[in-house]
């Protein structure tokens, strides 16, 4: 027999949101009579922007004719998305992003799983704890892990994230290659100021370290002085890569489409201390292994950026921030520790008792018929707490934190 690729025998057996997934449907099967209120998985419950549905219907119709075919596309996406990113995301902003430094995607978690590739096996990897799992577990399939001894990965660096730091980690006190960094916040739903982020731009600079920004919720900000996009620290074009995702955005989780900046500026160096650009190295990556977001999908996003399309995204997020508010305040009035729920769509919650993750999964589910994502999938430092999120519609959102209040009143 084929020898497999080892790394994934040392992987937890399930991924985090597959294994919260099977125990809600484990749940929902031994208890069909009663509803389950999904505010686990950052799912959206929304449905596409009517601009977008029209650029969809249009591809298709295009594509149904041979005069207006396409077949392949550039791997790196059509220019008609990648001129728009670089003028309404980043140019109108104040940041310069030439539209050949971006990569159009089928979305944020391929990306960031797929630019292991681009780098050493032996690179050190600094990870927030918590964090989004994908970080980690690609690492591991990747082979720069090592062994997972006591809930922590031998050779990862842990940025550790708690109240006492609220939620912001300290640089790291050994030289690092790698470092994921992802604001607002999965889980925790922190976002980040810019002379907080400066911080990890100079690190970064100082040590030759490579910041993989993941800035799928940037369109949840909205305070003026929290970052959206790494490059608006100065320097930051010579050290990030930035991951973004219209899933949240605009309700593309089913429709799936993303982008990844890869700066020409960012250099990193062969074995032999040849100087490469890593926009280079990415560009052969995705020409090899990718054969770019498809047409339809494209054109939709393309959609986003006209006045109509901007409009929806502010109004969708506004609706998600405000079911966020609601589960923060909810949580806080019946004396729960709850944090994030601003500038982004997660809360992060602890009920301050010692209970685990997993017992207030169990509790919110069977007692209060709503699902949560337990803290510990998210590393060492989740445990205690659940991450929420505002994904959900309104009226559903209410009625979990009404039957929450109902309660725990008096
Ligand atoms: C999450 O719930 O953390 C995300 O929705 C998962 C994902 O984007 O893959």
């Amino acid at each position: 027999m084929i020898e497999v690729n080892d790394n994934f025998r040392l992987l937890p057996v399930s991924y985090l949101f597959s294994e919260v997934g099977r125990r809600v449907a484990d749940f929902k099967a031994a208890h069909p009579d009663r509803e389950v209120i999904r505010m686990d998985i950052g799912d959206v419950t929304r449905p596409l922007f009517p601009c977008v549905i029209k650029a969809l219907h249009e591809a298709a119709d295009e594509l149904a004719c041979p005069e207006s075919f396409h077949g392949y596309g550039p791997e790196q996406g059509y220019s008609f998305l990648r001129d728009a990113i670089a003028r309404y995301d980043y140019a109108e902003n104040g940041i310069h992003i030439e539209a050949n430094d971006i990569f159009v995607s089928d979305g944020a978690k391929s990306d960031l799983g797929n630019l292991g590739d681009i780098l050493s096996r032996k690179c050190k990897v600094a990870v927030m704890n918590p964090a989004y799992p994908v970080y980690v577990d690609d690492n591991v399939i990747d082979g720069r892990a090592g062994e997972l001894i006591e809930n922590h990965w031998s050779n990862l660096v842990y940025l550790e994230c708690d109240p006492e730091n609220n939620f912001l980690p300290s640089l790291p006190d050994e030289k690092v290659d790698v470092i994921y960094l992802c604001f607002p916040n999965n889980p925790t739903g922190v976002a980040i100021k810019k002379e907080q982020l400066k911080l990890w731009v100079d690190y970064a600079l100082a040590n030759g370290s490579l910041i993989i920004y993941d800035s799928a919720y940037e369109s949840f900000v909205r305070d003026t002085d929290t970052v959206k996009s790494i490059y608006e620290i100065p320097g930051a074009e010579k050290v990030a890569i930035e991951v973004r995702s219209y899933s949240k955005t605009a309700g593309f989780t089913g429709l799936r489409c993303g982008y990844t900046v890869v700066p020409h500026t960012l250099k990193g160096l062969y074995a032999n201390g040849a100087e490469v650009e890593l926009n280079t190295l990415w560009n052969r990556r995705q020409t090899t292994k990718f054969n770019g977001a498809s047409y339809v999908a494209q054109k939709g996003a393309a959609a986003l950026y006209t006045e109509e399309g901007r409009a929806s995204i502010r109004e969708n997020s506004d609706y998600y921030l405000k079911n966020a508010a609601i589960i923060l305040k909810t949580f806080k009035e019946i004396g729960f520790k709850a944090f994030g729920g601003e500038n982004s769509p997660y809360v992060w919650v602890s009920a301050g008792d010692g209970s685990d993750s997993w017992s207030l999964f169990n509790r919110f589910l069977q007692d209060f018929g709503f699902s949560t994502t337990p803290g510990s999938g998210f590393g060492s430092k989740g445990e205690g707490y659940v991450r929420l999120t505002g994904f959900n519609s309104r009226e559903n959102t209410v009625k979990a934190m009404e039957r929450l209040k109902e309660a725990y009143k008096g």
